[in-house]
């Protein structure tokens, strides 16, 4: 279903190839990159900062989407923004001031997004409608790619879209999106798929076809 948008995670990329990687995803069908940036202490796991995102946002003609998975994170809004994030999404579980943070990210010029983990519950939800042009819902518990989609998540997607009502607001997954596990979540009224591990498997910057066909079977 094409009105459905699939963000690949470069989590799955070559870390050596990054520019190269975001120019295949994009000419093989991605709509958006997602970045997953992780500090080793919100999530058990590091990967990289605002000057990473810097360099690739040249080799991305669409949206880059920055998934923020660190804490403290205000402080580094600004930077993050500065680097071209077109979208930056900050989970509710990072700190005591979501509110502020999320003022803070559509402040800086980007669209704003809050990340809700497995565990994490709809009810601070009513809260934040009005500040989130996008909720992203974890099907994984962040840190890794690879993991295996949590099924329960699937209710709290279809609870979400209805208290989303007609507001302009995206539903993202993210997290052990397959083409079993799509259907799921998109008919639960998501309309953004992250996608790392099924979308990077069998190909390479120097054979991308395979990315082409594994966004085609999401
Ligand atoms: C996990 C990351 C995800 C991850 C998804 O913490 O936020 O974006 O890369 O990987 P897959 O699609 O392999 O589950
Ligand atoms: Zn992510």
């Amino acid at each position: 279903d094409r009105s459905i948008k699939i963000s690949p995670s470069i989590l799955s990329a070559d870390f050596a190839n990054f520019g190269a990687e975001c120019r295949a995803i994009e000419a093989q069908g991605a709509d958006w990159v997602h970045v997953d940036v992780m500090d080793g202490h919100f999530v058990p796991n590091l990967t990289f900062g605002p000057a990473m995102c810097a360099a690739i946002r040249p080799h991305i003609k669409g949206v880059m989407d920055v998934h923020l998975m660190i804490s403290p994170v205000d402080a580094y809004i600004e930077a993050f923004a500065k680097a071209g994030s077109d979208i930056i999404t900050a989970h509710l579980e990072a700190g005591p001031h979501i509110h502020r943070t999320l003022q803070a990210i559509r402040g800086a010029g980007a669209k704003a997004g809050v990340s809700l983990n497995p565990g994490t519950g709809l009810e601070d939800m009513p809260y934040l409608l009005d500040m989130v042009d996008m909720v992203l819902v974890m099907t994984v518990n962040p840190g890794f790619g690879g993991q295996k989609f949590i099924h329960s998540q699937v209710d709290k997607v279809r609870r979400l879209r209805e208290m989303i009502g007609d507001r302009p607001i995206h539903i993202q997954i993210d997290g052990g999106i397959t083409p079993e596990t799509a259907p799921l979540v998109a008919a639960a009224g998501a309309d953004v798929l992250v996608a790392g591990s099924a979308v990077f498997k069998g190909g390479s910057v120097s054979n991308p076809a395979p990315y082409g066909e594994n966004i085609r079977a999401i």
